[in-house]
C-alpha cells in the first residue's frame, strides 16, 4: 500500500500504534487552528447540550465542557484509539456527568429527534459516504433553531497534499453551503472562512 493511502486511511479511521502515536499529534497539532476557530463560533453557553462528531483526541470537547456547567457534550467516532484518547482526555469532565463519549458509526447509531440545541464537527466531511444522509440526520437530531458547525480546509490547499481521492472527497466551500440547504437546515445557512499563516479555513454554519 502506497504511503499516502496508509496515511488517508489513519486519517479517516486512526487505528493502532501509528493511530495513538502519529495521528494524535497530526489531529492535536494540525487541527488546532480549525478547532479554536469552531470553539469561538459555537459560543458554548453553560447549559448547552452539544454533539461533536468524528472527534479524534477530544481536545474540543474538554474546551466545551470547560465553558459549561449544567450543560452535557456528547461526542461519538468510530476509532476505538481515539475513544480512549479521548475518555482519558476528558476523565474528570465524564466523572462530573459533563462528557459523555460514544464509540460508534455515527451513520448507523440512533439517535433522538429533536435532542441537541448544537453539533460540530471538524475535519470529518472528506470521509462522509453518504453526505446527504448524515446531513439529514444532524439537522433531524438537532432541537428547532439549532445550529449545527461544520469545519473543514479550503479545497485548493488540501489539492497540495498527497492525500488518496479513493479516501478523501474534497468539497469547495460553496459545495458544502448547498449540501446543508439541501439536507433540511432552513433557518440560514452561512460560511465564516479565516486564513492563519497560510491556512485557509472555513466552517459552515447552519441553523435548523
Ligand atoms: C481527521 S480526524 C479529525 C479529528 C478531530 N475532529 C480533529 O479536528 O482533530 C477524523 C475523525 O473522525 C472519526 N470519524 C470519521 N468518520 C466517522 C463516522 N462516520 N462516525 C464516527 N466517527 C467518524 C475518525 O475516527 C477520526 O477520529
Amino acid at each position: 500500500m502506497r504511503f499516502s493511502t496508509f496515511f488517508s486511511k489513519q486519517a479517516r479511521k486512526p487505528t493502532g500504534l501509528f493511530g495513538r502515536l502519529v495521528m494524535s499529534i497530526v489531529f492535536n497539532k494540525g487541527n488546532a487552528n480549525l478547532n479554536r476557530f469552531v470553539n469561538e463560533l459555537l459560543s458554548v453557553q453553560e447549559n448547552d447540550h452539544i454533539l461533536e462528531i468524528g472527534f479524534g483526541t477530544g481536545k474540543l470537547i474538554y474546551d466545551m465542557a470547560n465553558q459549561i456547567d449544567n450543560g452535557l457534550i456528547e461526542g461519538i467516532d468510530f476509532s476505538s484509539t481515539m475513544v480512549s484518547m479521548a475518555q482519558n482526555r476528558n476523565k474528570n469532565h465524564i466523572a462530573l456527568g459533563k462528557v459523555k463519549i460514544l464509540k460508534g458509526n455515527f451513520d448507523e447509531i440512533p439517535f433522538k429527534k429533536d435532542s441537541f440545541n448544537k453539533a460540530c464537527s471538524v475535519n470529518t466531511l472528506y470521509f462522509w459516504p453518504e453526505p446527504e444522509n448524515t446531513a439529514q440526520k444532524i439537522a433531524d437530531i438537532l432541537k428547532p433553531g439549532g445550529k449545527f458547525l461544520l469545519a473543514f480546509e479550503d479545497i485548493a490547499q488540501l489539492e497540495k497534499k498527497s492525500l488518496s481521492n479513493e479516501v478523501f472527497r474534497l468539497y469547495s466551500k460553496g459545495e458544502v453551503k448547498n449540501l446543508l440547504i439541501r439536507s433540511g437546515f432552513s433557518g440560514g445557512v452561512s460560511i465564516e472562512s479565516r486564513m492563519i499563516g497560510t491556512s485557509v479555513l472555513h466552517c459552515v454554519v447552519a441553523k435548523k
